[in-house]
């Protein structure tokens, strides 16, 4: 049975402030266990903050992304083993506002998620079509390039310690989430293409779905045979919110 895994991708935002208030109204809303995996993503400076806070809780940590390189002359970069020196659990790659505001291409993705892995990292591997590649039929031909390029250099055993995220970029921050049923037509492309090479890693692998998920579509949403979870970037962002996405599973 696949766990559903409820991710807060908080983005730029945060200060000690808010961290504190948000970390701990979390830990106090999910101290009765209820079968929901709960992690969330604060900026670098936070992870510790993040550590301190939730070390022996049921909310693990991660980070937005990460340099795939082990050390060295990387100005402003941030390596897999300091993430695991804060206690990461998981580390977000390929993230559709990384791919198009930084520049990440397939193959950099590849490396980021390699060497996430090779740190002993979990990597969440995002994936996703803009609108225009929607409406031009590509959105299978895009996710299959995506999880391709990483397929190919890592291998699909990689898979048995990753997470997919399948976030359409027109859902991303917009409030237009995708219906249940073209989410699931996606989960459902994506799960078949592990199958096609591996289906115990097919059968274990978790989907999230991100893209403008709340309180009020999580449910339906997450019910779909497919969807094992969701990325959520706004609404993870008040504990309210957060916690009513958790709750919307039970
Ligand atoms: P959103 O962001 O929930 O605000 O649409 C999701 C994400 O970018 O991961």
């Amino acid at each position: 049975m696949r766990r559903i895994l409820v991710a807060g991708n908080w983005k730029m935002h945060g200060s000690r402030a808010m961290v504190q208030e948000l970390l701990e109204g979390l830990l106090a809303g999910t101290e009765r266990e209820n079968g929901v995996d709960m992690a969330v993503f604060p900026p670098y400076p936070y992870l510790a903050q993040a550590q301190s806070l939730l070390e022996n809780s049921n909310i693990t940590w991660g980070a937005q992304n990460l340099n795939p390189a082990p050390k060295g002359a990387h100005t402003g970069e941030v390596s897999p083993s300091m993430l695991l020196d804060f206690g990461c659990r998981y580390v977000l790659v390929g993230h559709s506002e990384r791919r198009t505001i930084y520049g990440e291409s397939d193959e950099n993705v590849a490396d980021r998620f390699d060497a996430a892995l090779e740190a002993g990292l979990e990597p969440i591997l995002c994936v996703g079509e803009t609108l225009e590649e929607r409406e031009d039929n590509l959105t299978e031909a895009v996710v299959e390039r995506q999880l391709d390029a990483v397929l190919n250099q890592s291998g699909v055993a990689a898979f048995s310690r990753a997470v997919v995220a399948y976030e359409p970029v027109w859902a991303i921050g917009t409030g237009k989430t995708a219906s249940p049923e073209q989410a699931q037509a996606v989960h459902a492309f994506i799960r078949d293409k592990f199958a096609s090479r591996d289906d115990i890693i097919a059968g274990q692998i978790r989907i999230l779905y991100g893209g403008s998920v709340n309180g009020s579509n999580a449910a339906d949403l997450f019910a779909r045979e497919d969807i094992d979870g969701g990325l959520v970037g706004g609404a993870s962002l008040k504990v309210e919110d957060f916690l009513s996405i958790r709750n919307a599973v039970v």
